[in-house]
């Protein structure tokens, strides 16, 4: 079974554009000249584009503006028009302005008589409109990872007209008017069919709501070798997990895990059931679900899989402090290896001062979610003393109340804010969301490309955690089995979406397809991993 080698990893790491400065710097030190970067960044494009389109049937309209990205595409309108292909060429701002090396592309495109207009301002608008009425491809050159401001008048107006145009884009490096630290729209931004990014992949190529402008991706080394990557010690990567161990022939389902969890409460029926369901619906062994009694009448007849345990409910009709001693019994007796606690919990006080003593008590891995979250609002320190390691799984609302947080700088912080609070709790935090992202305390972040709207569905997050816990009973570390585990519940979505639209498909569903997924994982790993990838352009 081919396996994802630590080389390929770190081929798919992701930066900022400060990193992408460092690297450029290194490789100018070694000699490689910005000019050869650039010359490396303009033929990418060109590769791309020619295996798009039939180019000498296409109108290709090349924008670039008055930075290094607007270079890469003038180097790209000189291949273009060299090659014999229709090319227009559009400067957006004042030629004056360009540096090196991009005033040497500008110079050449100049010196070749090529067609180059240039728009100065809103005056300028209709005769961009008749080169967009010209064109059958874009390319966006505008503004790359340099962008610093929101975008106004004349570069503002041109986004929008190209957005309108219907016509195909192709961005370089990253959509015009995304932040490459932060995947931020800075005003407004170009939404492109496909985009090439250069050297490195940048974390608003993946983050929302940036990523959502990219189209397909490609991704050009440059002539950036794979030791001058590994000498900037950059942390962030995309989930790349490993694949499972294979299921030996002799075995019994003690052999993938025994799974115990603990949640539900009056009213909160469905989320330990999905929890715990999950992890046998992809592979986990032996599921336990230790709940309140109504809740096991309600839900015991839709998985009679699961073995269920009665806890005594407290005066708010959620489970007892009581219970401790009961749960540590059925750890002990049962050999249970993970628990997930917290779906469906409620935030009874009472409760949740059962989490807390159950967390120190027990040194059993404990993946904490829901309602379970909230027990270490008020002393996060609670994590780092236990014995046993710990995965939160918050979603936004839950990560910004729990770790108390305002939602705004969550939001501009994202990467830097999980990377602190994983170190600081020495915890794996699964970040949910659109591109869920997962925090290790050594600093690590990995970006899940799995998954799609529609998994935005109430339940959801619980099956995640029974993925996370059946990786764990399939052998993986548990480090692995948490990056595993969010790549599988994106993928069961995804292949959900796929057979029943992205409407309506409930957490229900997405049990459901939790097998094919496994399968598709386990028997075809590398081309499902491979369909996630930017694609590699020489
Ligand atoms: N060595 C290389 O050749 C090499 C290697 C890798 C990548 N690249 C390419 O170069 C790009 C980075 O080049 P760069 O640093 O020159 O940045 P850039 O993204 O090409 O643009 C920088 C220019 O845009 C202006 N700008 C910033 N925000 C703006 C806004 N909202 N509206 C209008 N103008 C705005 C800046 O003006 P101010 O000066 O006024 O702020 C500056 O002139 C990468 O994205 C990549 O495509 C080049």
């Amino acid at each position: 079974m081919p396996m994802i080698k630590s080389e390929e990893v770190l081929q798919f790491i992701v930066g900022t554009p400060e990193d992408s400065r460092r690297l450029d710097r290194l490789a100018t030190e070694l000699g490689i000249d910005s000019l050869i970067l650039m010359e490396n960044a303009s033929l990418a494009v060109f590769r791309v584009l020619r295996q798009m389109y039939n180019l000498s049937e296409t109108n290709v309209l090349v924008v670039a503006g008055i930075g290094n990205n607007g270079g890469d595409a003038l180097g790209l309108a000189r291949k273009l028009y060299v090659e014999g292909y229709n090319v227009k060429t559009v400067i957006v701002g004042d030629p004056d302005n360009y540096r090196y090396p991009a005033k040497v592309n500008y110079k050449i495109v100049k010196n070749l008589n090529m067609e180059v207009n240039t728009i100065h301002s809103t005056h300028d608008i209709p005769l961009f409109k008749d080169l967009l009425e010209w064109s059958d491809v874009v390319v966006d050159g505008l503004l790359g990872i340099g962008i610093n401001r929101d975008v106004r008048g004349v570069y503002s107006e041109i986004i929008s007209l190209i957005n309108t145009s219907g016509k195909d884009v192709i961005s370089i490096d990253i959509p015009s008017g995304v932040g490459g630290a932060d995947g931020k729209i800075y005003g407004s931004a170009i939404r492109a069919k496909a985009t090439v990014v250069m050297g490195i992949l940048k974390i608003g190529n993946l983050i929302y709501p940036g990523a959502e402008y990219n189209g397909k991706l490609y991704i050009s080394r440059l002539s950036y070798s794979s030791p001058l990557i590994k000498s900037i010690d950059i942390r962030q990567y995309v989930n790349l997990p490993v694949n499972f161990p294979r299921r030996r022939e002799e075995s019994h389902k003690g052999d993938y895990g025994k799974l115990l969890t603990i949640g539900g409460a009056i009213n909160y029926y469905g989320a330990p059931l999905f929890s715990t369901y999950a992890f046998l619906k992809s592979g986990g062994g032996y599921a336990r679900l230790a709940t309140l009694e109504e809740v096991i009448k309600v839900v015991a007849g839709k998985a009679p899989e699961i073995v269920f345990h009665p806890l005594t409910m407290n005066s708010e009709g959620a489970i007892s402090s009581e219970n401790i001693d009961k749960i540590l019994d059925l750890i002990e007796m049962y050999r249970i290896d993970i628990l997930i606690v917290g779906p469906g919990l409620s935030r009874s006080e009472d409760t949740l001062s059962l989490v807390r003593e159950l967390l120190l008590k027990t040194n059993k891995p404990v993946i904490l979610d829901g309602d379970g979250l909230y027990a270490i609002k008020d002393d996060l320190e609670i994590i780092s003393r236990r014995d046993g390691q710990t995965i939160l799984t918050p979603h936004k609302i839950e990560f910004t109340r729990v770790f108390g947080l305002e939602m705004d700088y969550v939001d501009e912080n994202r990467i830097a804010v999980l990377r602190d609070i994983s170190s600081r709790t020495k915890s794996i935090i699964v970040f949910k969301g659109a591109h869920t992202l997962i925090g290790y305390p050594n600093g690590d972040i990995f970006i899940n490309l799995t998954g799609n709207p529609g998994m935005a569905t109430a339940g959801s997050g619980d099956v995640l955690n029974g993925v996370i816990a059946s990786s764990y009973g399939l052998g993986l570390r548990l480090g692995d089995a948490v990056k595993a585990g969010v790549f599988l519940h994106g993928l069961a979505g995804d292949i959900a979406a796929n057979e029943l639209g992205m409407d309506g498909f409930t957490s229900w569903d997405l049990l459901m397809y939790l097998p094919k997924a496994v399968k598709l994982f386990r028997e075809k790993y590398r081309e499902v991993i491979d369909r996630y990838l930017p694609e590699v352009v020489l």
